[in-house]
């Protein structure tokens, strides 16, 4: 029998459901009918996601009688740009569409957040359905409405909030995921544990191990928490003006890695953002907002379910200049009147905003964490 839960994410008239559970792409027509104006949909995927699960929700389509017009994309971040942004939008007014014509972003985040943003700028905006085919964009980058696409200038520069009418997040996909892909959606799944509730940190302590071997259970659980609480943040704060800040714990220092390595596969986005909050712990600690303990903590559950702990481990050990990684991180969307926003913590669940760290105390961190991975790298084996 499948499993299935349904959560609210609640903006008023923008609001939607987030499903979660088994067999959802051969149930997605049936599904999607009630919130869809035309019984048509443009679907757009990336040639690997094609290969794997289109063919399960089109027929999940033909099963509610609903059309179907089909654009795939090559996979991976350099397709979040300008030119392949302008030949999916072209591509889709090629068919015809009406201001009721909704589009089906089946893949990752890359499909996500490319396919959300044709949705809100199309006729000045259609309905889109999220169909999140990684871990991370079943517990992130599908819910709460930001799309976006990546310039020369950085990642996520042009985009809009624009809310999805459905999200479905199916647990059959993620038997397809390579084994490094999930773990970097698991970074995700362990920020909100780490931001906001430590007893579900304290689950994933528990339980994160299975989630990563490919336990149904423990991965339905886990997206469930993750989407309630993303939703929940949401709810409060749609446009980031405070509280949804917290969910870029890690981010900031992870955005500066990611751009060190050029945004790609030397090292993905989840892989920095467990670094980067890593780092946030480390730093929280020195300044004495928390225990040493704290991080120890957090680098045994990394340790536990295969998470990189230390530069050392990330992008084929390559080396980190601490100069670069705070030029990058002065460039953050989330600096204010030349203050770089950090996340901290005062322990498990407990992150805050802070904009108090100045840069020569960052930069002395970050020195000391680059140096560090250095000195392990010379010794002896
Ligand atoms: P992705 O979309 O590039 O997917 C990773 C890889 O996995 C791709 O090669 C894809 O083809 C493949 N893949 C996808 N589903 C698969 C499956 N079921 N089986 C086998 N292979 C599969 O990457 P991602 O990690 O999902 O998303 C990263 C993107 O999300 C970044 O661009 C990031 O900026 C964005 N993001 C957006 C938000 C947001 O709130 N909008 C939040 C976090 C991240
Ligand atoms: N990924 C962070 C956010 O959606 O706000």
């Amino acid at each position: 029998m499948s499993k299935r839960e349904s959560l609210r994410l609640d903006l008023g008239p923008r609001s939607y459901d987030i499903v979660v559970g088994d067999g959802l792409l051969g149930e997605a027509g049936a599904l999607m009918a009630p919130v869809i104006r035309q019984k048509r949909a443009i679907v757009v995927t990336d040639e690997t996601v094609a290969k794997l699960h289109l063919g399960t929700l089109l027929a999940g389509l033909d099963k509610a009688d609903v059309a179907h017009e089909t654009i795939v994309l090559p996979p991976g971040e350099a397709t979040k740009d300008f030119a392949h942004f302008g030949k999916l939008t072209d591509d889709i007014l090629a068919l015809g569409i009406e201001r009721g014509t909704p589009l089906v972003a089946l893949g990752g985040g890359v499909i996500g957040d490319i396919t959300g943003f044709a949705a809100a700028t199309l006729l000045r905006g259609l309905d889109y359905v999220q169909v999140p085919t990684t871990l991370l964009s079943q517990v992130d980058s599908s819910v709460g409405g930001k799309t976006a696409i990546d310039t020369r200038h950085g990642k996520n520069l042009v985009g809009a909030f624009h809310q999805p009418v459905l999200v479905l997040a199916d647990m059959d996909v993620l038997a397809t995921l390579p084994r490094r892909e999930l773990l970097a959606g698991y970074a995700e799944v362990v920020k909100y544990g780490l931001i906001r509730d430590a007893k579900f940190y304290a689950w994933l302590e528990e339980a994160g191990p299975r989630v990563v071997a490919g336990d149904v259970d423990a991965q339905r659980q886990a997206v469930l928490t993750s989407c309630a609480a993303k939703a929940e943040v949401v709810a409060i704060d749609e446009r980031e003006i405070a509280e949804r800040q917290l969910l870029n714990f890690g981010h900031t220092f992870g955005h500066a890695l990611e751009a060190e390595t050029g945004f790609g596969d030397a090292l993905l986005h989840g892989e920095a953002v467990a670094l980067g909050m890593r780092l946030a712990f480390d730093l929280s600690a020195q300044l004495g907002l928390c225990s040493p303990d704290v991080p120890l903590r957090v680098r045994r559950h990394y340790e536990a379910v295969g998470l990189p702990a230390s530069l050392g481990q990330i992008a084929n050990g390559r080396r980190f200049e601490a100069s670069h990684l705070l030029r990058h991180m002065g460039r953050d969307k989330k600096v204010r009147d030349g203050h770089i926003t950090l996340i901290l913590s005062r322990g498990i669940g407990e992150a805050f905003i802070s904009r108090d760290v100045d840069r020569a105390t960052l930069e002395a961190f970050l020195v000391a964490e680059t140096q560090a991975t250095l000195r392990n790298a010379a010794r002896p084996t």
